[in-house]
């Protein structure tokens, strides 16, 4: 494609475009947020108006049949990210999309498809696979430096109060698992460089119906187990840890470390040592190499399938949770 940077739109004025995504596309060095969409036609105008944001759409339709609109984020209830993602991929936009990609494995692999059918490219918005820490984590569990992988822990908890959030509505995808649960399962995957094969999964069911509280195994044939738990009901914690047979390493924060530095603590033979991480922003990351990927100029690191099966497990994990046994990971 011959444009210098990549015209952006977003579906949408949620709150997480708001706060972190529209500002890291107008951040960004590769990229231009040009247009944002509301079902609402007032509510996508003062929205524009107030973040410096060109144009405003009063549906979503009518954002992807702006033909100067290379790519969409979108940010939409769980429940609609299928719909919208094969409807913008069809009008030759490209897509990243909020996590978790869908409801469940069978409708990533639609989306799947819909990309491949499109020529066009398709992301799961995982941020902080794009920190620097989290790239040098992944490289200690790779590279044998901690010896053979024995144990992945990991952690991603926050309190809800608002009884009208997106989180607590069933018919929208919502749930602990589905919120803040997927990134626990994209960690212990990625830290294994494996599919876990099977789950176990215990969970405490709020009253409209979704998990407020999670917790799952997930075993690796490698002998590799990893656990997690998730909530939208505890206080804040975010933790990712992979232990070895001969060190660990553990970051706090795992997943919403800020913009300032950070740090990657390594436990030795009971000596603890620390490595430092100038600031970064994993919004601006993740962004500018989407836009890079769609530009040509590199390879696009995390395809839709990777998101399929990182769903495969939260569906095991589902299945669990809810028979009371341990389930197999679907392939
Ligand atoms: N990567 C991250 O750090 C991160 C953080 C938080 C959330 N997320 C993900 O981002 C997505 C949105 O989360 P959020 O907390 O930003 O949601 P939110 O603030 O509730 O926004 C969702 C938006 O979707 C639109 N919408 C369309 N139909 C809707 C319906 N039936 N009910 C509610 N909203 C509807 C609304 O925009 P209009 O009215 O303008 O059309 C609304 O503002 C989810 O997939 C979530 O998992 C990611």
């Amino acid at each position: 494609m011959n444009i210098p940077t990549l015209r952006w739109g977003v579906l949408s004025t949620a709150n997480i475009g708001r706060v972190a995504v529209n500002p890291a596309i107008q951040a960004s060095g590769n990229g231009r947020l040009l247009a944002v969409a509301s079902r609402d036609e007032a509510r996508a105008r003062a929205f524009a108006e107030a973040h410096g944001i060109p144009r405003a759409h009063g549906s979503y339709e009518s954002l992807l049949a702006d033909p100067e609109i290379d790519a969409v984020y979108i940010p939409l209830p769980n429940s609609m990210h299928r719909e919208w993602t094969i409807r913008a991929l069809e009008q030759g936009k490209h897509v990243l999309c909020e996590k978790p990609l869908a409801l469940n494995a069978a409708e990533c692999r639609d989306m799947e498809a819909a990309a491949k059918s499109s020529g066009r490219l398709l992301m799961e918005a995982f941020m902080h696979r794009f920190h620097p820490r989290t790239e040098a984590l992944v490289q200690l569990a790779a590279d044998g430096t901690l010896g053979t992988l024995r144990a992945v822990r990991s952690a991603f908890t926050f309190r809800l109060s608002r009884p009208d959030n997106i989180r607590f509505d069933p018919a929208l995808g919502g749930g602990a698992l589905m919120d803040v649960g997927c990134y626990c399962v994209n960690v212990s995957r990625t830290l294994a460089a494996a599919e876990p094969v099977e789950v176990q999964a215990w969970a405490n069911w709020g009253e409209t119906g979704v998990d407020l509280e999670l917790t799952g195994a997930l075993r690796f044939a490698s002998g590799l187990h990893a656990h997690f738990d998730c909530s939208l009901s505890a206080d804040r914690r975010e933790v990712a840890e992979v232990a070895g047979a001969e060190a660990s390493a553990t970051m706090e924060d795992a997943f919403l470390p800020g913009v300032g530095a950070v740090e990657l603590t390594e436990r030795r033979a009971g000596a603890t040592t620390s490595r430092g991480f100038d600031g970064a922003n994993e919004y601006v990351l993740m962004v500018e190499h989407f836009a890079d990927a769609v530009l040509g100029r590199t390879v696009l690191r995390y395809s839709a399938s990777e998101a399929a099966a990182n769903m495969a497990v939260i569906d095991a994990l589902y299945r669990s949770a809810r028979s009371g046994r341990s389930e197999m990971v679907e392939r």
